[in-house]
């Protein structure tokens, strides 16, 4: 079967760019994205595409190349799913705040809606693609819902998920480790296996069944997290022991039983996903009565827990114990570099811990809006909109942020932090001047040359 026209529901930082990807390299297929969202929909359909709702390296050269032409953004939902043949479900799946599971499992109310959306309007056959990321036995429900319609349509159900990072999404897409497709029929993997096999090698497109397709999506967030838990854990010895982290993350890492990747020490994995994915992989255990399986991955999120308020304690420590009044300027709101993204960003915990201490926060991120450091404050219902505005604010630059400061705290690797004057941030500052590295990105020793007190993670 050869698809001629793919629907995709959820205009995100996974359907935007995936769809963009296999659009550019599909051009006789016909794509539409809908989302609910119309500001985000029009975001995507602006001519002006530093404006794409998503900031993305590569992406909007993408776009450019392809709206208009095979892709097309859309509100129209209904029209879309009734158009097309292959509808993929990249909706978000955050965990629950409400309810039996809340704080665990994930929420799946956008999945169903979805299921239902596409129960009601479709004519047609359709092969629909699970691409968001989903609890194991997710398309066990899908396929009720929409077996259920009495229409006499045929549906297959396929597990599709996706493995590409943000700031690096382009580059992963184009070139994907593996393409993980799972499934019971033959026709409609083949049929989804024939588009990623415009640009990815057959060999690199893996076919299993839809368990353990579903399955494999949380145990990847699973095992990338638990490692920057494991380098994590090891950093606090190290600050205890004189060992120095990033030594020893080199040392072995150059095993190549563990490998290099993912051992790079921080004030915390943030992001859409790690927690999510790893919480819901405990949800699942435990209703299971797999009490030892659950307590073990949960020792990820623990240490990540542990990691960002070891971060903000050290910082108010040094601060001679105490950090209310003083100013703190936050390099970098997003939670990872080449990206708009925050959310859960270490930044947004470390901020909110400051406040809590009454310090005066600062902050500077080159691509996140102003406007996104007070609704990420807001929404952790810590203290009210007005205390988070009058105690946090945004800046345009990070020379302004440091202005007048005690210390910087660097949250984000972004690299033109690495390239700033240093020498200039240091005479703007109150002295001494503290700097905090969360991301190890700036050198100790030449930090401390400008007359800095330096603090990294683990060294
Ligand atoms: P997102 O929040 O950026 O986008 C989801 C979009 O779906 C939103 O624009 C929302 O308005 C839309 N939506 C929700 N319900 C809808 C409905 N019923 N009809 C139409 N539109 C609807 O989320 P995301 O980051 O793109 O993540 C989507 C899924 O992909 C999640 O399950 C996530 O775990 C997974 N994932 C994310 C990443 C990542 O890097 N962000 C990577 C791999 C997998
Ligand atoms: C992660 C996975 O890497 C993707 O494969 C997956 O598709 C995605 O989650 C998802 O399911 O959403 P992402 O969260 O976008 O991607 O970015 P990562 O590069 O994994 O970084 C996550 C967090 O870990 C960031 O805060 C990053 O700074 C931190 N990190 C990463 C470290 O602290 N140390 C490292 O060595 C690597």
């Amino acid at each position: 079967m050869k698809i001629k026209s793919i629907c995709c529901i959820g205009a995100g930082y996974v359907g935007g760019p995936t769809m963009a990807v296999i659009a550019k390299n599909n051009p006789h297929l016909k794509i539409t994205i809908v989302d609910i969202n119309q500001a985000r929909i029009d975001a995507w359909n602006d001519v002006d595409v530093s404006k794409l709702p998503i900031y993305e390296p590569g992406l909007a050269d993408i776009v450019k190349e392809t709206r208009g032409k095979n892709l097309f953004f859309s509100t129209d939902i209904d029209a879309a799913i009734d158009e097309a043949e292959m509808i993929f479900i990249s909706v978000n799946t955050p965990t629950k705040t409400y309810g039996k599971g809340k704080g665990m499992a994930a929420d799946l109310k956008y999945i169903e809606l979805c299921a239902r959306n596409i129960a009601n309007v479709a004519k047609t056959d359709k092969i629909v693609v699970e691409k968001s990321t989903l609890p194991v036995r997710t398309a066990e429900a899908i396929k009720s819902i929409l077996h259920n319609t009495g229409n006499n349509i045929n549906f297959h159900i396929l597990s599709n998920p996706e493995f590409l990072a943000e700031g690096t999404a382009i580059e992963d897409l184009l070139n994907p480790d593996r393409v993980l497709i799972g499934g019971e029929c033959e026709e409609a993997i083949e049929a989804l296996a024939n588009i990623y096999s415009s640009w990815v090698a057959d060999d690199r497109i893996l076919r299993t069944n839809l368990w353990s397709s579903e399955l494999s999506k949380l145990t990847a967030n699973a095992f990338l997290a638990q490692r920057i838990s494991s380098i994590n854990s090891i950093s606090e010895l190290c600050e205890l022991t004189g060992a120095n982290v990033n030594e020893v993350a080199k040392a072995i890492g150059m095993d190549s039983r563990i490998g290099s990747k993912f051992l790079k020490a921080s004030v915390g994995f943030g992001g859409s996903c790690f927690q999510k994915d790893i919480l819901n992989l405990v949800y699942i255990a435990r209703s299971y009565g797999l009490t030892e399986v659950a307590d073990y991955w949960e020792q990820v999120i623990i240490m990540n827990d542990h990691q960002k308020r070891r971060f903000s304690d050290r910082l108010i420590k040094t601060l001679y114990n105490t950090v209310s009044g003083k100013k703190i300027a936050l390099l970098g709101w997003a939670f990872k570099k080449d990206t708009n993204d925050t959310r859960e960003s270490a930044a947004i915990y470390v901020a909110d811990h400051l406040l809590n201490e009454q310090a005066n926060i600062s902050v500077f991120d080159p691509k996140v809006p102003h406007t996104k450091v007070q609704t990420d404050l807001n929404y952790l219902n810590t203290r009210s909109e007005a205390e988070n505005e009058s105690g946090a604010i945004s800046v345009d630059s990070a020379y302004e942020a440091a202005n007048d400061a005690h210390a910087i705290a660097i949250m984000t690797e972004w690299d033109e932090f690495k390239t700033y004057d240093w020498k200039t941030i240091y005479s703007k500052m109150k002295k001494p001047a503290f700097i905090f590295d969360g991301r190890n990105i700036l050198d100790k020793s030449e930090m401390e040359n400008i007359g800095f007190d330096y603090y990294s993670i683990g060294q």
